[in-house]
Parts: structure tokens; sequence; C-alpha cells
């Protein structure tokens, strides 16, 4: 019986600790898309396919991405590596910030935190900029790096 109970402590303390390192969507993401980029990406704006069409003639439309699976659209397909092109601060291109990187928040401080969340969200070494396909020399994303995400929900 005492056997028993070390085991399912033991158990416990394995999930709790488990469950405080853990990032999700839900708790740690999704409220800092909604204060910081809920304004212009809300569920107002239409979807990805959608938008591609409109912003031929809207030029400053911009797409929904307030759901998981919206934002996760940014990420792996069909907008493969957009949210990490947009969200950067310069180390991952060696160039400029992205130009979402601003709305992270009023401060560098503020911007690095909530980049920091979204970068641990997303996984090591998941933070890769490249598209599906190559482009200008730039090779295309690989499935070794799409392993990477593990962005959970
Ligand atoms: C003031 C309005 C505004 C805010 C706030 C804003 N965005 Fe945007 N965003 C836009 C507009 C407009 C576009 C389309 C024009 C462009 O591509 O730059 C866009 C484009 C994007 C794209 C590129 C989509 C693609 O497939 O090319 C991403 C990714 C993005 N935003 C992420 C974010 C994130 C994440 C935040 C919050 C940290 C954010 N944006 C905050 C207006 C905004």
């Amino acid at each position: 019986m005492k056997k028993m109970a070390v085991i399912v402590g033991l158990f416990v303390g394995l999930t709790a600790s488990a469950g405080a390192q853990d990032v999700t969507w839900r708790k740690d993401v999704e409220p800092i898309i909604k204060a910081k980029c809920g304004a212009c990406h809300g569920a107002s704006q239409p979807e990805f396919a959608e938008w591609m069409v409109l912003r031929e003639k809207q030029k400053t439309l911009s797409p929904r991405m307030d759901t998981y699976a919206h934002f996760m659209g940014y990420v792996v397909w069909p907008a493969t590596g957009a949210m990490m092109r947009r969200l950067d601060d310069g180390k991952a291109s060696g160039g400029k910030p992205g130009n979402m990187y601003a709305y992270l928040g009023g401060d560098d401080a503020e911007r690095a935190k909530n980049l920091q969340v979204i970068k641990a969200w997303l996984g090591e070494g998941a933070w890769n900029l490249n598209r599906w396909n190559e482009r200008k020399g730039v090779p295309g994303i690989t499935k070794e790096r799409l392993d990477k995400i593990k962005a959970k929900y």
C-alpha cells in the first residue's frame, strides 16, 4: 500500500512539474495574440486564402489569425514561416526586424518577452524563416525542421 502511495505521489509530482513548464496556446500565446494582434487580425478578417484573393484590391487588408488553426497556417502551411519572418527581431534573419515585431509590445523589454514566449511555445529549433519552396536562393523548409514544431494547444 505504502509503495503504491509513493508511486502515485511520484507520478503526480512528475506531471505537475511537466505541466508547469509547458507553454500552451490557450494559456500563454492566445492572450498575447488577442491583446497585441487582435485589432487587425481578429475574427472579422478573411482567412488566409480569401485574403490572398481580396488583397489584390485592398492593399491594407490583414488576414485572420486569432485561432490556433488560423495561426498555424502562418507557421506550417500554406503561409510557411510567415509568422517567423514577420515577428523575428532581426536575429534569425540577420537583418532588420520583421514588420509585425513592433506590435509585440510597447517597449523593447515587452517585445522581447512576448517573442520569447512564442519561440519557446513553437519549440527548440522551430524558429525557421524558410518558405515551403525555395525562393531567391533560400532553401524551402525541410521535414526535419517542421518536426521541431511543438506548439502545444
Ligand atoms: C495595426 C494593424 C496590425 C497589427 C496590430 C498587427 N498586424 Fe499583422 N498585418 C497587418 C496588415 C495590414 C498585414 C498585411 C500587410 C503586410 O503583409 O504587411 C499584416 C500581415 C501580417 C502577417 C503576414 C501574413 C502573410 O501571410 O503574409 C503576419 C504573419 C502578421 N501580420 C502577424 C502579426 C502578429 C503576430 C501581430 C501581433 C504581434 C500583428 N501581425 C499585428 C496589420 C497588423
